[in-house]
């Protein structure tokens, strides 16, 4: 079996999805090792996930990402310090830029709820709901410059039915992510995954 893929996952909120990551390392069932988390916000739920495991953590606030290069400038430092190959944004609400984006050249992923391009944005889950489409749904891609915009690794369908409210539908949306985001974590750890020339992601 290969070394663990050493990753960071950052965070701003909740940190279900880091969650279901640290379980199935937990269990056995994912070769990575999360070397740390960040939070944009100090009172991130999720941190305490990382807490609970003794993995390093390190928590911004608004205040430094009011020069958003700063920002990135010390999560950069702090990535480096722990020695990362992949940074794994799970629920993270602030912009990378390109000081990032360049240190780890595709190497950033993102997860996002809805099959994009469909529904970018902040809001995606009540946009597509709002939108009264049957069938939405779950991306994982890695991040450029362009929000929501970079090559697609993998996409999940959800069905929104009659009797679905927004409710119902987060929940089966966070369902599939939790599942989702894992395996595409899996897929790296085994280098499965390539950037073609044509910029698209291809298994091989
Ligand atoms: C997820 O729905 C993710 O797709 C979106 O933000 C949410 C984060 O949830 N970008 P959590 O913090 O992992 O619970």
């Amino acid at each position: 079996m290969a070394e663990p893929l050493p990753i960071a996952v950052l965070i701003s909120g909740t940190g279900s999805n880091l969650k279901a990551i640290l379980d199935c390392i937990t269990e056995g069932n994912l070769n990575v090792c999360v070397k740390g988390v960040i939070a944009s916000r100090p009172e991130a739920k999720g941190l305490q996930y990382a807490n609970d495991l003794h993995i390093p953590t390190l928590s911004l606030n608004k205040d430094i990402y009011q020069d958003p290069l700063q920002a990135d400038s010390v999560i950069l430092t702090t990535l480096q310090e722990w020695g990362v190959d992949y940074v794994v944004m799970a629920g993270y609400m602030r912009k990378v830029t390109p000081l990032l984006l360049n240190a780890f050249p595709d190497r950033v992923v993102n997860l996002h709820p809805s099959l994009l391009p469909s529904f970018k944005g902040a809001h995606a889950i009540y946009d597509a709901f709002d939108a009264g489409v049957k069938v939405t749904g779950v991306t994982v891609h890695f991040a450029n410059e362009e929000y929501d915009k970079g090559p697609i690794i993998a996409q999940e369908p959800v069905r929104i039915e009659e009797q679905d409210t927004l409710e119902s539908l987060e929940k089966k949306i966070h369902a599939v992510e939790h599942e989702l985001y894992p395996r595409v974590l899996a897929q790296l750890a085994a280098g499965a995954l390539y950037i073609g020339e044509d910029r698209k992601v291809h298994h091989g």
